[in-house]
């Protein structure tokens, strides 16, 4: 199975070239790896928990969002890329991992912490101003990784308490419900990828104010942008310390290692800040302007992006429909067939089993097995090969009494009673078939116990 890389990106803002180095470029290069299923999705729920006040904004962020990360070369038929409140099954995941993360996890999550830590510090209500939607985003960003059984997650420093709560709500899930439902999923951090330093040297970040625009205002914004990069009071013609100025961090950002080389040493030699600004610029315009270009097309055309996006929801569906259908099922939001009657159903019993049935046979070996089989005829189990006919019979049995669990395999599945399999569902075509498969299955095997009462 390939490896599922996800990741987020809340729509509250307009990318910089800081967003684009050290979050859209990498996650694009990470998509093109073999072996690799991306599914990268704006986080536009989790964008309402800051900007209530701004509904304006949100709508504008996803719109250029979108755009920025589909002209930087996202490719949408390779990914999955979608909109998180396309998909209802995330908040529908997000409900029954809500019911078993406690409380107590939530208390300690940073962002809601650091609210309650201000608040304190003014000597106010320490919950002041702080929303459910607050308090809860961690669980919604589990709902978002574990709807899809992501592996690897990169996401910055300041999310990785988000990922071990993640794990833990999936190991909570699994356990109670007696099951490996949730792939555990792991943080990747990409140390590597620098943090692009602002104008002024600090962090590139919106709340700094010292961003340089990645697309927005055209050429002219990214050039006058540049020319206020801050730099030392150093004349042209007097060496520069290149390795302490940001200019030449952000130059290197971009360049190949072999031209970094040559402007450190242009620079080291007495190249004025100015040249160097006009390199910086011309070295930002050749990596930039044909993907501005596309951004500007992109963006003159939203119901083109629309169609992107939907078309990315209906593919991540595809996974995340038959796979609440199968949580669903095991919290216990079942077809009511499907319940177990406490009092002796009297008519209803055979109707109960839907028609499910097991069927014994002898294998070419000579063996004793059984399969289960759907009304229709679909084998929904085969039993492993047991030399004693009792045996199987009492497999069978035990598949209708004692619990089951059910395990993907591949695109198969396995049956298993305490801790032992018994049998195997065949492969599937794909793994939304085969999950939709292991829901037919558990479904037939409680009605077969409720009609056995
Ligand atoms: N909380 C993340 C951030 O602010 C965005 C996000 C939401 C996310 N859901 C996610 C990231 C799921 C990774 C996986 O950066």
């Amino acid at each position: 199975m390939n490896t599922r890389v996800l990741t987020g990106i809340t729509t509250s803002g307009t990318p910089h070239l800081g967003n684009y180095a050290g979050a859209i470029r990498p996650a694009i290069q990470a998509s093109e790896q073999p072996g690799v299923d991306a599914f990268f999705f704006l986080a536009d729920y989790h964008a309402l928990i800051k900007t209530t006040e701004d509904p304006e904004r949100v709508a504008r962020s996803r719109l250029e969002i979108a755009a920025t990360w589909l002209a930087a070369g996202l490719d949408p038929e390779r990914v999955t890329f979608y909109r998180q409140s396309d998909i209802p099954e995330i908040p529908e995941l997000c409900w029954l991992l809500t019911c078993v993360t406690p409380k107590g996890l939530m208390n300690r999550a940073h962002a809601y912490k650091a609210a309650v830590d201000q608040n304190t510090e003014k000597g106010i209500e320490p919950d002041d101003g702080v929303s459910m939607g607050l308090f809860s985003y961690p669980v919604l960003m589990a709902a978002d990784i574990l709807l899809f059984n992501a592996h690897k997650v990169p996401v910055g420093r300041d999310q990785i308490q988000h990922l071990e709560m993640a794990r833990d709500i999936a190991q909570r899930f699994n356990h109670l419900y007696g099951d490996e439902y949730f792939v555990l999923p792991e943080v990747v951090i990409a140390e590597e990828v620098a943090t692009l330093p602002g104008l002024d040297g600090r962090k590139m970040s919106k709340s700094y104010n010292n961003t340089i625009p990645l697309f927005e205002g055209g050429a002219s914004a990214l050039r006058s942008a540049v020319m206020r990069i801050v730099t030392d009071s150093r004349q042209p013609g007097e060496p520069k310390d290149a390795e302490n100025s940001h200019l030449y961090t952000l130059y290197r950002a971009f360049a190949s290692a072999e031209a970094s080389a040559s402007f450190r040493q242009a620079l080291e030699a007495g190249m004025g800040w100015g040249d160097a600004k006009q390199a910086l610029c011309d070295l930002l315009e050749r990596d930039l302007a044909a993907m501005r270009e596309r951004y500007v097309e992109l963006m003159a055309r939203p119901e083109r992006i629309e169609e992107i996006l939907m078309a990315g929801a209906e593919k991540a569906r595809k996974l995340a429909v038959p796979f609440m259908a199968r949580l669903r099922h095991a919290v216990g939001l079942r077809r009511l067939e499907a319940v177990r009657q406490s009092a002796p159903a009297k008519a209803g019993k055979k109707q109960a089993s839907r028609g499910a049935r097991f069927v014994s046979f002898r294998d070419e070996s000579g063996s004793f097995r059984f399969r289960l089989l759907a009304q229709d005829g679909e084998e929904l189990l085969c039993s492993i090969a047991y030399a004693d006919p009792k045996q199987a019979g009492a497999v069978m049995r035990s598949l209708q009494s004692a619990p089951v669990s059910l395990r993907a395999e591949g695109l198969g599945y396995a049956a298993m009673v305490n801790g032992a399999t018994v049998a195997h569902g065949p492969d599937r075509a794909d793994e939304a078939t085969r999950d939709a498969a292991m829901t037919r299955t558990s479904d037939a095997l409680a009605a077969l116990a409720a009609a056995q009462e």
